[in-house]
Parts: structure tokens; sequence; C-alpha cells
């Protein structure tokens, strides 16, 4: 634990989102619709994060709005959770052109947002949902099938957190027995969320914290101006 305050964290949470909102860095910017910046509680104690934003995402700005988003809200609902009570983000923020795997490079580009995402947020458990999302935050090759369902200690935006990588809900909507073992899977995060914090000498650290904001985008020095999807956490 940083030993700040989630008002604190989620006020730079919100300058992050102002900042990515306005960021030129990337080549996505030229094709997305909005910025899909992540949703869901700003001091959540678990974290979903999936590929990149698919077509309904890009159009409403908000993560898992289509139809595996609706089969993680089932899933969430299962095991006593709701969406409000966690928060979601991808890898990437942008919608890559029809839906195409994120390149190596956008990947890279987007990285620290993610990182700093996880920083200010301090989930516990994150569920990485597929094989972008768990070869990123676990920072080694081994594929989803091979890893999925099993709790993993790192090191990620500076503190321990548990990872639990699971399949992609969009890969569950295929098959009945992928979704079996996913519902499977998500059957494990209540007991998963309930243990201590992993000890950060258990923890191979992981790549790099995210960038520092610019100066003037933390929320505070923003007068009285609001960005538009405020609601997007909690
Ligand atoms: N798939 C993802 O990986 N992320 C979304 O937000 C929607 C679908």
């Amino acid at each position: 634990m940083s030993g700040r305050s989630a008002a604190d964290r989620r006020e730079e949470l919100v300058g992050l989102y102002r900042y990515l909102s306005d960021c030129h860095e990337c080549p996505l910017k030229d094709t997305r619709t909005n910025l899909v910046f992540g949703s869901g509680h700003a001091d959540a104690d678990l974290m979903f994060v999936g590929e990149a934003p698919g077509f309904h995402e890009d159009r409403q700005g908000k993560p898992f709005v289509g139809r595996a988003g609706k089969l993680l809200d089932q899933l969430l609902t299962e095991i006593g959770l709701e969406r409000e009570g966690v928060f979601v983000a991808n890898v990437l923020k942008c919608r890559p052109p029809d839906n195409r795997d994120p390149l190596p490079e956008e990947i890279e580009e987007c990285k620290p947002h993610l990182f700093k995402q996880i920083e200010l947020i301090e989930p516990r458990v994150i569920c990485t949902l597929g094989n972008f999302a768990t070869k990123l935050l676990s920072g080694s090759p081994q594929g989803i099938t091979k890893v999925h369902g099993r709790a993993q200690d790192r090191e990620v935006g500076g503190r321990a957190v548990r990872l639990y990588p699971i399949f992609h809900p969009a890969a569950a909507l295929r098959t009945e027995s992928m979704r079996n073992t996913l519902r499977e899977n998500f059957r494990r995060l209540p007991e998963l969320l309930e243990e201590p914090r992993p000890s950060p000498a258990a923890s191979p650290p992981l790549a790099p914290h995210g960038p520092e904001l610019p100066e003037g985008v933390d929320g505070a020095t923003q007068g009285d101006e609001r960005p538009p999807q405020l609601d997007l956490f909690g």
C-alpha cells in the first residue's frame, strides 16, 4: 500500500484520464472514436484487464459493453460482485482498426498508462483476461491456455499484486467448455480476495512505473471544468 489516501489516488486517476483524452502519442488516436480509459471503482480490490476496446466500446467510451461484457457482468453477479465495485481496463485504451490484435509498438506505447492505473487503484487481485494482458502483466511468454486459473504473485505498478489469469470472455462465448472453465475460475475469486496481499519480496519486479503526469493534469488544478465521463470511476 502506498499510504496515499483513496481520494488523492482517485484525483490522480482523473488527471490521467484527462491527460489521455488528449493523448497524441499513439497512431490509434486517428482511427478511434473515443478513448476507453476504463471504468469502475477507483479504489477497487479487484481489477480486470482485457485486451483492447472493440466496436461498441469505441462508440461508448466504456470497456466491455458488448457481448463479452455481458458475460463478464453475468459471471460477476454469480459470485456476488457487481461492475461498480471492481475496475475494468484494457491493455490498449483505443480500438485497433477492424478489431485486429494489438501491435507490439501499441502495447509498448500504452503500457505505462495501465501500470499507472494499477499503481493508483492499488488492487489486491488483477484478473488478466486472455493472452495479451496475461503476457504483459506476468512478464512471461507463457500463454493463457497454460496458466489460466493459477494465481501468481507479481510486482506491478510498484506494488505486489496477485495476478489471476483467466480466459477472455470473448473466447468463452465461442465454446461451452471454455465458458465452464471461465465460470469455474471465477468461483475462486472471492477466496483470492480474502487472502492477504502478497509480500513484495515474493514478487519479481516488472516493467517501469507509469509516466509522471505533466503539470496541471492532476485534477486539482483544473478549476471547475469536469471531464465528460467522470462517472467512469466511482
Ligand atoms: N474486449 C476487450 O478486450 N476489451 C473490451 O473492452 C471489450 C472487448
